[in-house]
């Protein structure tokens, strides 16, 4: 299958990680994706340089050169970024694709040419070591090679299962999404070094959905849990083995 061509809107956590993750599994070469981002975040800018991405501050100039334009800007600013980018998209290309939070499918094609081929995924970061995983869903005019082209992309799927399953998801399908997130948070804190503090921090925007499941487990007690399993079962152990 020849290698896409990937303009990623926005050069902040989720277009780093999804390009890393995407020239590590082949799917497109650095000299095949063009990043674009405001002039003040030159740091990020160079840092795709660095690995041998294209980089632009012109929106456009990244939506032009693409087969498969990601959306990587925070949501409030997605409607009028698309906007923008009317002049660059037809029915034909490229295919539009958003990783925004809450932003839906009619959103995007309100705010796009008539018939401009569109896709919403919800990832995740552990996109970078290629444990990341997705769920995605078709606008209107996005076909059925669109749909092959987006899980080419976007590589796997998760979520938790008994909350997947709680809010509608397949038993079977929620298993499999809990599984991909455990392995690849775990490879993220391997791979990468950071702690794994750091690692949520860099995934809770302010007042965001990722901060109010943080703030739920913290209620819920699961750190406090987690020290008293390892207490118990250590001192069980003992007794067990009469020592
Ligand atoms: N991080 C995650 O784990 C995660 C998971 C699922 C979905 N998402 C979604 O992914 C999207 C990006 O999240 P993120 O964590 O990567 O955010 P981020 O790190 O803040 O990156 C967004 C980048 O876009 C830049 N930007 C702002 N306005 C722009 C414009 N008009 N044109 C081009 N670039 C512009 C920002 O620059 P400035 O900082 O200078 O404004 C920033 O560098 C969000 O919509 C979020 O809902 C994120």
């Amino acid at each position: 299958m020849a290698t896409l061509r990937i303009g990623f809107i926005g050069a902040g956590n989720m277009a780093q990680a999804f390009a890393k993750g995407l020239i590590a599994a082949g799917v497109a070469k650095p000299q095949g994706i063009v990043v674009s981002s405001p002039k003040v975040d030159q740091h990020l800018l160079d840092q795709m340089a660095a690995i041998g991405c294209g980089t632009t501050y012109n929106n456009r100039e990244a939506a032009s050169f693409s087969d498969v334009v990601v959306m990587a800007v925070k949501p409030a600013v997605i409607p009028r970024v698309l906007h923008d980018l009317q002049p660059c998209v037809t029915p034909a290309r490229p295919l539009v694709t958003s990783v925004a939070l809450g932003v839906t499918l009619a959103t995007m094609e309100a705010n796009l040419p008539p018939e401009s081929r569109v896709m919403r995924i919800m990832p995740n970061t552990p996109a970078l070591v290629q444990l990341g995983a997705s769920v995605f869903c078709r606008g209107a005019h996005a076909t059925d090679e669109d749909v092959q082209t987006t899980r080419r992309v976007y590589l796997a799927i998760e979520a938790l299962a008994d909350g997947g399953v709680r809010m509608g998801l397949p038993r079977p399908l929620s298993l499999k999404l809990a599984a991909q997130t455990v392995m690849g948070a775990a490879k993220m804190v391997l791979e990468t070094g950071k702690h794994p503090g750091q690692l949520k921090d860099e995934v809770c925007s302010p007042g965001g959905c990722t901060i109010q499941g943080v703030a739920a487990l913290e209620r819920g007690g699961l750190r406090a849990a987690f020290i008293s399993a390892v207490h118990d079962a250590t001192v069980k152990s003992i007794e067990t083995s009469g020592k």
